[in-house]
């Protein structure tokens, strides 16, 4: 019998003033990998929170700072059905914030559809097939170094609504209505929004080497204090981060309003 204690380290967490300094201490950690890896491998997220990141890595590139040259992206999620080139798919949203401006491949090579980004779009795909090959192509690049979480009112972290297994790996899901509700402002109405997703899992999620979860605002503050001092729990998916080994939450001083610090 194995009688040994796991041992967990529990989730850093750094407290900044604002958004923009969020978004930098975001930045330097995908800096390092950059810099770091020789073929690095980046999980990448989608949201309001991450509009604020992606310039910053823009910036970075454009003075020669840092490079994507070697890297290979994969998003966490992607709603379902949508089509690639709707405005509102996660594809375009990494197109226009991120992948347009920097040194990443975006024509197919070797069978990948968009060279080295990869975002769960099931296009007219078998959706089983593509979440298969989803977990495969993040193999076959060797594992994600740093994994770059946003986070639900609900404490959702990808597309994992609350209720979700720590078992869980990239599949199709339901949107919970408060996250379509959540999501409504880019779509019009909350009725517009599809009703389902494909997303990495929590097992998917929990690979990751490193994972780096970054939130600001009033609105996160509930889901940052379950997350970071509630039970394990599947009532609060961002909750099961507190049993990887390497965790960073990055939050603005409204995001950690909540939490008894010093
Ligand atoms: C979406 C995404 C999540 C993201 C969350 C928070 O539902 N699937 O990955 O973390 O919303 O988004 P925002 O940053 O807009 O609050």
């Amino acid at each position: 019998m194995n009688n040994q204690t796991p041992h967990v380290e529990p989730i850093r967490l750094v407290v900044v003033p604002d958004v923009l300094s969020m978004a930098a201490r975001g930045a330097d950690e995908i800096e390092v990998v950059l810099k770091d890896a020789a073929q690095p491998v980046l999980g990448l997220a989608t949201g309001g929170t991450m509009e604020h990141l992606y310039p910053e890595l823009i910036r970075r590139f454009q003075a020669g700072k840092i490079s994507f040259r070697n890297a290979t992206t994969f998003n966490l999620d992607e709603y379902y059905p949508i089509e690639a080139t709707h405005p509102q798919s996660y594809r375009c949203f990494m197109g226009e914030k991120l992948f347009n401006y920097v040194d990443l491949t975006l024509t197919p090579v070797e069978g990948a559809r968009w060279g080295q980004t990869f975002v769960p779009n099931v296009g007219g795909e078998h959706v089983g097939a593509v979440c298969l090959g989803y977990e495969q192509a993040i193999i076959k690049a060797g594992g994600i170094d740093v994994q770059i979480l946003g986070i639900g009112k609900n404490g959702h972290i990808a597309f994992n609504e609350p209720g979700t297994s720590p078992w869980s790996r990239t599949r199709i899901v339901k949107l919970a209505e408060n996250t379509r509700e959540a999501n409504a402002r880019y779509f019009g109405s909350s009725a517009d929004v599809p009703e389902f997703a494909v997303t990495m899992g929590i097992s998917t999620i929990l690979e990751a080497d490193k994972i780096v979860l970054l939130a600001s605002g009033e609105g996160k503050a509930a889901a940052i204090k379950r997350a970071l001092t509630g039970p394990v729990s599947a009532d609060c998916p961002a909750s099961y981060l507190q049993l990887h080994p390497n965790v960073t939450f990055i939050v603005d001083r409204a995001a950690a309003r909540d939490l008894a610090l010093p």
